[in-house]
């Protein structure tokens, strides 16, 4: 196996592949906190999150963008576990985190301050084997040489 990156890729766009154009941002990073609680050469547990504007929802692009990036996760990265946050009641992201394969675990009570309240979070999670028996026979959406050298050269 090679080595992992352990990047963070923070707000990375998600374009239409023919015209480029720009549909949302996603990111993975991988989560501090849990370092301490992770085998060294298993690159724990990764947070994704995502976001685009509601002109381009409900065409399936964030769910293939979701997918590609636990391809990252999984592959590149080796992670144990990729979670994500959201919000109760935002059934659209929860939709979407499911098609991708991504698991409903449980809602942590008023986690999130936002305009004024306190919001209950629901998180998703996928893990390592989840992933491989969801994912793991299906080509990778990205070619990983390329995007290593891409993401190397942009590290330096
Ligand atoms: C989450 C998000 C990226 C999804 O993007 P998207 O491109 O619309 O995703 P998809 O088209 O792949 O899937 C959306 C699914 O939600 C469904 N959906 C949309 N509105 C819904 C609603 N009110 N209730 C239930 N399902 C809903 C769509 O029908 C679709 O499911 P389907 O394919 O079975 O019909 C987008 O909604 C978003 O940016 N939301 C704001 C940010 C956010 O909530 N991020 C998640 C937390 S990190």
């Amino acid at each position: 196996m090679t080595e992992p990156l352990a990047l963070q890729l923070q707000d990375l766009a998600y374009e239409l592949p023919d015209s480029r154009v720009r549909i949302g941002d996603i990111r993975l990073r991988q989560k501090p906190d849990e370092l301490t609680y992770t085998e060294p050469r298993c690159h724990g547990v990764w947070s994704l999150g995502i976001h685009s504007e509601p002109t381009n929802w409900g065409n399936g692009y964030g769910t293939s963008a979701m997918v590609a990036m636990l391809d990252v996760a999984f592959r590149l990265e080796n992670a144990q576990r990729v979670e994500g946050h959201i919000a109760l009641g935002n059934a659209a992201a929860l939709r979407c985190a499911q098609k991708a394969g991504r698991r409903w675990e449980g809602v942590s009570r008023q986690r999130w301050w936002r305009n004024g309240e306190w919001l209950d979070v629901m998180t998703v999670g996928t893990v390592h084997t989840e992933y491989e028996r969801l994912w793991g026979d299906s080509e990778p959406h990205w070619n990983f040489d390329e995007l290593r050298q891409t993401l190397t050269s942009r590290c330096e």
